[in-house]
């Protein structure tokens, strides 16, 4: 059995936080051959890691113990909630660290904070690394994507083993050195705001399949495993496939009807926004997917509403297999949408926050292991192989082709939800966006008049350079 005293040689790595996701990654590690150590006041969660029996992963509850496991220059990884958590953690190793060792901050941190964390510590000579980790539980255990970030010279110390137990797809691991700073959870912030767009935008096709169409759990199962067979497939579309499938054990009905219809959040998709909004990148899918959750908590007020602002919501009419392939086609638009939106992000994050990012090795570590892995990341792949600098997927000719195939279908599955009263907001913002973007014109130059006409702002002619002002209200002219 792993514990503190049969350690026969010094740990590569050890692991604050022994939840299920530490647990199971130390797991991990320990399966490919790495010597490990885990740390965890928590009596439980210690006895947890020895009960597994792995000769390298040895579970201690001491930091004394602990940093007695550890390997000079010490590795320590921390999988705690974002926060104050992780300001304890490191406040309680620090003053048994010393210049040249590493902490890892594997959770879901604020990119800000990471960067105030990288500046703390580096005044002892401590390299403070943000990496994200995606792919829950399971993936922790049989192999996440890992999206590190930081100083390079403390990756290499890591990256043989964070190669060996991450996902991988074409015998390429799924984890990369991904840039400088805080560019790990960044990176994962990012795929986290994606993951809001994809998810809302399968429950929005739900919503119509369910409410516009009246389609019970067993054919919705069915509806969503034939779409991932085809070029939805993807990690999210497989398990909302399977939810439908699951049945309550305390009632022995769908579970999927006895879960209250409110959805929570532990910030990273709200940080998504705000970021893209100070980088004045426009991310409206993801915004719409933070609020349609914000808007699921105002179960109150919605239950009034829906007694005031009466309108019941109309049934579906028309050919339902023709409208479910619609349907399938407008949630594959979507999901181009919401990687474009997200990428478009990234693209301007490498600059503007000098992450010095490669989009190309960020679409092929998402490839595999992670919550947004879907079959469309190979087209992002070679879309950014061909031109690294793509500043928004939708402008690569293959990409633009995929899309276009199914924008009508997006339409007409707006127009219909429109109609019957259902809520789409991902779907409609997706398709508003995509007009949007490929508009050469924009109606801009009114709100350029408009903040001149109050506000004296100025503006841009379009026949001639320099900034001009006019006396709106002046009867002259
Ligand atoms: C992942 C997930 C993971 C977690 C999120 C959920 O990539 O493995 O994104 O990090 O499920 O924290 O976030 P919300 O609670 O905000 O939905």
């Amino acid at each position: 059995m792993g514990n503190a005293t049969n350690a026969s040689k010094k740990c590569g790595l050890g692991m604050v936080g022994l939840g299920v996701m530490g647990r199971n990654l130390l797991l991990n590690m320990a399966e490919k051959g790495f010597e490990v150590a885990g740390f965890d006041t928590d009596t439980t969660k210690v006895e947890a890691l020895n009960k597994e029996a792995n000769p390298r992963a040895h579970g201690v509850q001491t930091i004394t113990d602990f940093i007695d496991l550890l390997a000079v220059p010490r590795v320590v990884m921390m999988l705690v909630p974002a926060g104050k958590p992780v300001d304890n953690v490191i406040h309680d190793l620090l003053p048994h660290l010393q210049k040249g060792d590493t902490i890892i901050d594997a959770g879901n941190s604020f990119f800000k904070d990471t960067e105030s964390r990288i500046a703390l510590l580096a005044k002892d000579g401590i390299h403070f690394v943000g990496v994200g980790i995606s792919g829950g539980e399971k993936g922790a255990r049989l192999g996440p994507s890992i999206m590190p970030g930081g100083a390079k010279e403390a990756y290499t110390n890591f990256q043989p083993l964070f190669e060996a137990c991450a996902a991988k797809v074409n015998n390429e691991p799924c984890v990369a050195y991904l840039g400088t700073g805080a560019a790990g959870h960044y990176v994962k912030m990012v795929h986290n705001g994606i993951e809001y767009a994809i998810m809302e935008l399968i429950s929005e096709t739900y919503d119509l399949l369910k409410r516009g169409l009246g389609v019970g759990n067993s054919e919705l199962q069915q509806i969503y495993t034939d779409w991932n067979n085809h070029i939805l497939n993807s990690y999210l579309v497989e398990i909302t496939s399977h939810i439908f499938g699951k049945i309550d054990e305390k009632t022995g009905e769908p579970l999927i009807d006895k879960i209250q219809a409110i959805a929570k959040q532990l910030g990273t998709g709200m940080w998504t926004s705000q970021s893209a909004m100070e980088l004045q990148v426009p991310t409206p899918t993801i915004d719409m997917a933070v609020a349609m959750r914000d808007l699921s908590m105002l179960d109150q007020q919605r239950v009034q509403a829906s007694t005031i602002l009466t309108r019941p919501v109309k049934t579906y009419n028309g050919d339902k297999k023709a409208f479910i392939e619609q349907l399938r086609k407008a949630l594959y638009a979507g999901m181009v949408i919401a990687y474009a939106q997200g990428m478009a992000l990234l693209s301007k994050a490498s600059i503007s926050l000098n992450y010095q990012l490669n989009l190309k090795t960020i679409a092929s570590i998402w490839r595999g292991g992670c919550i947004i892995r879907a079959t469309f990341l190979e087209d992002m792949r070679k879309a950014f192989e061909k031109e690294p600098t793509l500043q928004n997927i939708l402008l690569d000719k293959n990409i633009a082709a995929l899309l276009m195939e199914n924008e009508e279908a997006l339409r007409e599955v707006v127009k219909t939800g429109a109609d019957l009263g259902i809520p789409l907001p991902c779907l409609m913002t997706s398709l508003s966006y995509l007009d949007g973007y490929r508009s050469a014109w924009l109606p801009a130059n009114l709100i350029q008049a408009q903040r001149d006409y109050f506000g004296s702002h100025t503006y841009e002619r379009t026949d001639e350079k320099g900034t001009f002002h006019t006396e709106w209200e002046n009867p002259t002219c």
